[in-house]
């Protein structure tokens, strides 16, 4: 068949003036609240929109590509739904040891040889800028999908969008961050999106994992209210948000000061009945013992919808970067 007789594609023009449009998306530093709003916004829609009809063909002929240096389960199985969901395709390097970085690539060059490919990237790395440094090398929007023990972005607009979509509201709630804080990615994320909302923060956790002081220096300067605790105890019956987190072997040096303070917060109906009929437990997974598996048939357990969640989140973070949201 000549070229002239070809049948046309269906096409969705590209919309410059999107936001987000060919932009990174490293840290959710760069989401100012209406920015937010917006990605909360498309996300509903995609999950209107997936409820309504699966799969459609917004990002049809685009390529994305998983490169993760680190295990996941949900954020690249999400991001490869996600693009699937919106008729677009996946390349997938899961295990980076299968891949020539085994043979001592470099970042760079992998990155640089991916975006001859991809239309966008996904990258996971143990490395706190690793995402900023592909960003740099790369022509084609790069999403950060946790840098060590730097950001997760993509995970905190889906635990933003988890509150609005269970309890329709972010403003005038008090959400309680328990666990690991000094490590966990998701809750430095999280807590940097909160200072955009007047909400009163509670941080839960054992004295040697607190949340580190250049993030609650933030949370100071942006005049958000919280206050730093050991026990759970002291703040659960006033919580609206329980945000659970795993104490996160892979980042200890020394197993001795793991085993000290794994399994220092256990959730379980127990513990639930002092806090609000209306409150949600939320966690961003893999939880390891951090809440029993009992808890799992209270309605207030939202943390399988909030995995349901990450799908529309990411939808609409992938369709923004390719001009399509
Ligand atoms: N929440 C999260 O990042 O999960 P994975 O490590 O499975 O991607």
């Amino acid at each position: 068949m000549s070229p002239a007789a070809l049948p046309d594609a269906p096409t969705f023009t590209d919309r410059r003036d999107a936001p987000f449009h060919g932009k990174d998306i490293l840290s959710v530093r760069q989401f100012s609240r209406q920015d937010q709003e917006y990605v909360l916004r498309v996300a509903h829609e995609m999950r209107n929109l997936v409820a309504r009809i699966g799969s459609f063909d917004l990002c049809r002929g685009k390529i994305l590509a998983n490169l993760f240096y680190e295990p996941s389960t949900r954020t690249s199985s999400s991001f490869a739904a996600a693009m699937e969901r919106l008729g677009g395709s996946v390349i997938s390097i899961n295990e980076v040891r299968y891949s020539s970085v085994a043979k001592g690539e470099s970042l760079p060059d992998t990155v640089r040889t991916l975006e001859s490919y991809a239309d966008v990237l996904v990258l996971r790395h143990p490395e706190v800028g690793a995402a900023a440094q592909a960003a740099h090398y790369c022509k084609k929007p790069v999403i950060n999908a946790g840098d060590g023990v730097g950001e997760h972005p993509s995970q905190a607009l889906i635990d933003l969008f988890t509150i609005r979509e269970e309890l329709e509201r972010i403003d005038g709630l008090t959400v309680t961050l328990l666990g690991d804080l000094r490590y966990g990615r998701t809750v430095h994320s999280l807590a940097r999106l909160l200072c955009s909302y007047k909400v009163t923060l509670r941080l839960v956790s054992p004295e040697s994992l607190p949340m580190p002081p250049e993030i609650c220096e933030e949370l100071r300067a942006a005049g958000l209210s919280f206050t730093q605790h050991t026990e759970l105890d002291e703040v659960l019956a006033a919580t609206d948000v329980l945000y659970v987190t795993r104490v996160q072997k892979e980042r200890f040096a020394d197993v001795e000061a793991y085993e000290a303070v794994r399994g220092a917060y256990v959730i379980t109906p127990e513990t639930l009945r002092a806090a609000k009929p209306e409150m949600i437990v939320m966690h961003p997974f893999p939880r390891v013992g951090e809440i029993s598996m009992d808890v799992d048939d209270d309605p207030r357990a939202a943390y399988f919808r909030q995995i349901e969640y990450g799908l529309y989140v990411r939808m609409a973070l992938v369709a923004m970067v390719l001009g399509r949201a």
